[in-house]
């Protein structure tokens, strides 16, 4: 593991303002966020606050903003967000080098939005393979080091078995020491063993089990019976 807990610490903020606004986020200045494992999952609802904390947590270990490695750090256009700025680490025993030396650190930020232009500046090009080929191939190329990886969202493109070949590529990164932080809705992804699952919403940010997670038993009963939700919004 690379980090043991991010915190944040404000003298005073707006509770109407984004990003204080968002109930994980003020749980994160009151009590910080403690990993206990080398994969850390975020799941909740659109809007519940996952990627306001996984910009700011790629932010304030220095990976740029846009998604990408570490080694294009602010060479985007986007500031650095105000809860990325005053985001602070507590590293663990192998990330401290990281974590005290800015040039130390190893990363990457797949941000969902701009991952394709992201991509492109990593020097893969976008336009010759397909969206989801697209992060096979940054997947197989740049989880290689350990490191933070700092994912959001990374299933959107990728089929059932590009899920499968995905968590091959985070287990074998966390072996090589390396820290995953992603945000996900996915059942598939968030299965993988031994990871540390958090729900995000109204309530802030709490850890779940794998069973227990809304999304997990949203899709088992609808793959069971697609009909039991589909006759609340589909007219007869
Ligand atoms: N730059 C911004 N300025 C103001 N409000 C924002 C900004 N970015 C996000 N928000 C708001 O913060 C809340 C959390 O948004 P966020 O994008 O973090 O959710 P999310 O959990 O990642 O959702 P999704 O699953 O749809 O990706 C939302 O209410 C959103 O409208
Ligand atoms: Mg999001």
């Amino acid at each position: 593991m690379i980090v043991e807990r991010a915190y944040a610490h404000l003298s005073s903020y707006d509770e109407d303002t984004w990003p204080w606004s968002v109930p994980c986020v003020r749980q994160l200045l009151n009590e910080g966020l403690r990993f206990t494992a080398p994969v850390t999952f975020l799941v909740g609802e659109n809007g519940s606050g996952k990627s306001t904390l996984v910009e700011a947590l790629a932010e304030g270990f220095g990976l740029d903003s846009y998604g990408g490695s570490h080694d294009w750090r602010y060479a985007s256009p986007r500031g650095k967000s105000t809860l990325g700025e005053r985001m602070k680490f507590d590293a663990a025993p192998r990330g401290r080098r990281m974590v005290t030396s800015w040039s130390a650190r190893k990363g990457f930020f797949l941000r969902a939005e701009t991952a394709l232009d992201a991509l492109g500046r990593e020097g893969f090009s976008p336009d010759s393979v397909s969206h989801g080929e697209g992060f096979l191939v940054a997947f197989r190329g740049k989880f290689l080091h350990a490191g933070l990886y700092v994912l959001d969202e990374p299933e959107a493109a990728l089929s059932f078995s590009s899920c499968l070949e995905l968590i091959g590529h985070i287990d074998r990164l966390t072996k090589e020491g390396g820290q995953v932080i992603c945000a996900t809705h996915s059942p598939l992804l968030t299965a993988l063993p031994g990871a540390d699952i958090i729900e995000v919403g109204e309530h802030g940010m709490r850890r779940v089990a794998w069973r227990e997670l809304g999304v997990v038993d949203h899709w088992r009963r609808y793959l069971a019976d697609p009909h039991v939700y589909l006759r609340h919004i589909v007219e007869p």
